[in-house]
């Protein structure tokens, strides 16, 4: 087996949460520590791919070693940044724990403590996974991650068929979420599920292998 098994290939991750603000000093957002989509830019370029991570806010280093790196906030600039460059990328991994909601009025000064009750309105985001697996061509793979509390398997084949996806990448929360390690089951179109288990670089190394040897 080739060391580079992704040599010629072009992989756009995203990572991390995104932010959602609600005025000049407060926002929406999630645990998601970004550990794992920056361990799987790091393991696909290791393993010959080009590669674009687009990140949402993280405490994690800056990986100099990845060809392209672009930092966002809100779904909103995520959802532009992927589908500007979707087109050029042959694996499109989408990792980022991308907020579904985000306020609908954004207040341009801040919200002042008067009422005993506020009330924000939410209004959807755009899924961007949802959006590639409409506008995929026939050579692009795009992946997809789920992070479950319950029936974990079920609910990501059910997001599987319903977004469009080649791959799914289903998780337990409890299990990952800011953690150096990941238990996850990697579900194909065809339903096949393989358990992985391991630090967050051996779990991007045998999902990328494995996209490999599907895909490439
Ligand atoms: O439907 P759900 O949000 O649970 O699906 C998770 C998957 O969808 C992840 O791969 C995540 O990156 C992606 N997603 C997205 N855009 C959204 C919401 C989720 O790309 N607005």
């Amino acid at each position: 087996v080739s060391e580079k098994p992704l040599a010629g290939k072009k992989v756009l991750v995203t990572a991390g949460p995104t932010q959602e603000e609600i005025d000049p000093v407060r926002f929406i957002s999630n645990h998601s520590s970004g550990k794992m989509g920056y361990a799987i830019a790091k393991v696909a370029k290791m393993l010959g791919a080009s590669v674009c991570l687009i990140s949402g806010p993280t405490c994690l280093s800056v990986p100099y070693f990845i060809d392209e790196v672009v930092f966002v906030k809100s779904a909103g600039e995520m959802y532009r940044e992927v589908l500007d460059r979707a087109e050029q990328y042959d694996i499109l991994i989408m990792c980022a724990a991308v907020a579904d909601y985000t306020p609908a009025q954004r207040s341009g000064s801040k919200i002042k403590k008067i009422e005993d009750k506020l009330v924000l309105e939410l209004v959807k985001t755009p899924d961007i996974l949802a959006t590639l697996g409409q506008v995929k061509k026939e050579n692009q793979v795009v992946v997809g991650f789920a992070a479950e509390t319950e029936h974990v398997v079920e609910n990501a084949i059910e997001k599987l068929i319903k977004k469009n996806v080649d791959i799914i990448v289903a998780n337990d929360v409890s299990e990952a979420m800011g953690k150096d390690t990941n238990h996850v089951y990697v579900i194909s179109k065809n339903k096949a599920v393989v358990e992985v288990e391991g630090t967050k670089e051996e779990v991007a190394k045998e999902l990328l292998l494995r996209i490999c040897e599907n895909f490439c």
